[in-house]
């Protein structure tokens, strides 16, 4: 491992964009030293390119607001040559972003991406840095198929799943069975805010465009091995899910049922709660929560407004776990979805892979 690490953020402008600027701009390992978007942003200054679309709480950092954004798509071979990895996180159609992605890679500049369009390329990690940390082997075999040294694509999974996949891990070993989850869904998350999205205050939409198929299926690659040179996919749990819009700025909530072979009982499902920690909180990664799943016993918890920013919106919050009358338990849970989902999640996986040494 370095000392310092060169990195671009490729979407600077956009919500997910936004949020990485606020995490890496006094990383202690990372240093940002490009910003990158679309043709309408390039050869603009960060702060006139995002304008009025800067949705962080915080102001612009001094140290990014004059760096000049340069064109994402063509100043690809000026990037690598500036820069160890990049983050990515655009909005361009889903063969654009894969070409994108990969041109990225084969110029031997790693990309942690938060787009979904790699998701599913077997040989493509898609990492939940506390669960599946070991999936990072399968870069060696992705490196051989696009025949660079350093260039791959690494990428986090969809904010949807965030708050349940996490806490249903640690409940496996009791073989889980079936999974139903109806998640409710920040509409930052959509890459808006209540001022760019005023039909959503005092509304509720039943409709995520593929967030149903997303929130189903990648869990199971998650939980997926290694086999070869791709990752096969888990065959089980069975997981059925609803994706819902509703007029919360930040934090996706989940209602979470779930079945067993073996049947824990409340104070063993608690206490796997409890012990859960992995690679992240070994290694002392710089996002890393200390307590990745907090359990509340209090009956109204957890709230989005109240706990989405617990240890930084990097911990899951889990709360009002009971028998259930058609599965075995219920419960709730929460994570920050463009914290730990989306740009918090990307920086905890890039620790995960420099403490790794994927990135030197
Ligand atoms: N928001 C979330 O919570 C979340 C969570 C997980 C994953 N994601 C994923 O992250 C990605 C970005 O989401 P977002 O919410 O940040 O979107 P967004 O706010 O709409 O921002 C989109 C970004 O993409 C850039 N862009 C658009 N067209 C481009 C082009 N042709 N070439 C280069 N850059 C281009 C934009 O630059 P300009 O400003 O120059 O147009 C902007 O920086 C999406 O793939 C999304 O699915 C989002």
């Amino acid at each position: 491992m370095k000392d310092n690490y060169k990195v671009g953020i490729i979407g600077a402008t956009g919500m997910v964009g936004q949020r990485f600027i606020t995490l890496l701009h006094d990383h202690p390992w990372y240093d940002i030293t490009v910003l990158a978007a679309s043709a309408r942003s390039a050869g603009k200054k960060y702060k006139d390119a995002v304008g009025a679309k800067w949705a962080m709480d915080e102001d612009i950092p001094e140290k990014v607001a004059d760096m000049v954004v340069m064109n994402a798509s063509e100043d690809i071979e000026k990037i690598a040559s500036m820069v160890d990895f990049v983050f990515c996180a655009v909005d361009m159609k889903k063969d654009e972003i894969k070409a994108l992605e990969e041109a990225y890679a084969k110029a031997e500049c790693p990309v942690i991406s938060n787009n979904s369009a790699n998701r599913h390329t077997p040989d493509v990690p898609m990492i939940i840095p506390e669960i599946n940390d070991d999936h990072a082997e399968i870069i060696n075999a992705q490196r051989k198929r696009l025949g660079t040294k350093r260039g791959f694509i690494a990428v986090k999974s969809n904010c949807s799943l965030q708050s349940y996949v996490p806490a249903i891990h640690p409940l496996m070993k009791y073989g889980v069975t079936k999974v139903l989850a109806t998640t409710y869904q920040a509409i930052s998350g959509a890459g808006k805010t209540f001022e760019t999205w005023p039909e959503m205050l005092d509304n509720i939409i039943p409709f995520i465009g593929g967030k149903k198929k997303k929130s189903e299926i990648e869990p199971l690659k998650i939980w997926g091995k290694i086999e070869g040179d791709k990752i096969v996919d888990a065959d089980s749990p069975s997981i059925t899910t609803q994706c819902i819009r509703v007029p919360v700025s930040n934090g996706h909530t989940a209602a979470v049922f779930v079945s067993f072979e073996n049947k824990p009982s409340i104070d063993e499902i608690k206490k796997a709660w409890a012990d859960f920690s992995g690679a992240p909180q070994k290694l002392g990664l710089p996002h890393a929560p200390k307590q990745f799943i907090h359990y509340f016993e209090e009956d109204d918890r957890p709230q989005a407004k109240l706990d989405r920013m617990l240890e930084g919106g990097m911990a899951v919050s889990v709360g009002r776990l009971r028998p259930d009358t058609q599965y075995d338990y219920k419960f709730v849970c929460l994570s920050h979805n463009t914290l730990r989902g989306a740009a918090g999640g990307a920086v905890l996986m890039a620790e995960l892979l420099t403490a790794k040494g994927y990135l030197d």
